[in-house]
């Protein structure tokens, strides 16, 4: 599974990148207001430290002007992925878009037949929001295991992003149905390597190595 990461903030990027963990980014309008930084500025500089794709959002919602700001962020640079809303608008947008070569990311997906008709518009990615579903009383992760199903009974090339993350636990649970793509907070990415038994056997290894007196090396 590959690893995203859901935020604009560059160095959060830069860190996790540099740990070798990240396959590419997402941002999102909520995420460039966070960043106070200005979106074409913040999107190239993102670009310039992963290799995978960045996805950027248009904000249009009529496919004219949808198709103009897609072409505008995709001169950030290469690895540019278009983020784009599940609307019909959108998802003409992100056929003529991957039709012309393009990553596309279709975002805000709550159900399984919009994921279907994201595929069938040629999404690159889908994004299903898992813990905006868990906040509305649902278990969102089932989501993700209904659109694997559907994806492999047709074998769409679309990658399944689970998204909206908000646990390790989520992470565990999409890896375990088979989702392509995490896209997880920084937070939450650094929090999947904690385990209270680790952190209790390297006190103990570490105190036991001092009494040995020994130094390797
Ligand atoms: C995904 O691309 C979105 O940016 C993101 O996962 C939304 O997460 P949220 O529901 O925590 O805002």
């Amino acid at each position: 599974m590959k690893f995203f990461v859901d935020t604009a903030d560059v160095k959060d990027i830069r860190e996790l990148n540099d740990l070798g963990l990240l396959d590419g980014v997402t941002t999102n309008p909520s995420l460039i207001l966070k960043s106070g930084r200005d979106i074409m500025e913040v999107t190239k500089e993102i670009c310039g430290i992963v290799e995978g794709p960045v996805s950027a959002e248009v904000t249009a919602m009529d496919y004219a002007e949808i198709m103009r700001e897609a072409d505008v962020l995709s001169k950030i640079a290469d690895n540019i992925c278009i983020k784009l809303p599940l609307t019909l608008d959108g998802l003409k947008a992100c056929k003529a878009l991957t039709s012309d070569g393009r990553q596309t990311n279709v975002t805000l997906c709550f159900s399984a037949n919009q994921a279907l008709l994201a595929a069938k518009a040629g999404a690159t990615f889908i994004s299903p929001f898992i813990g905006r579903l868990d906040d509305m009383g649902f278990d969102g992760v089932e989501l993700i295991a209904e659109i694997r199903h559907i994806y492999d009974n047709y074998g769409f090339d679309t990658e399944i992003l689970a998204a909206s993350i908000r646990t390790p636990d989520h992470v565990k649970r999409v890896a375990l149905i088979g989702a392509d793509v995490a896209t997880i907070p920084p937070a939450t990415l650094k929090a999947l390597v904690k385990h209270p038994l680790t952190d209790k056997g390297l006190e103990q290894f570490l105190a036991d190595w001092a009494k040995t007196g020994q130094k390797i090396g």
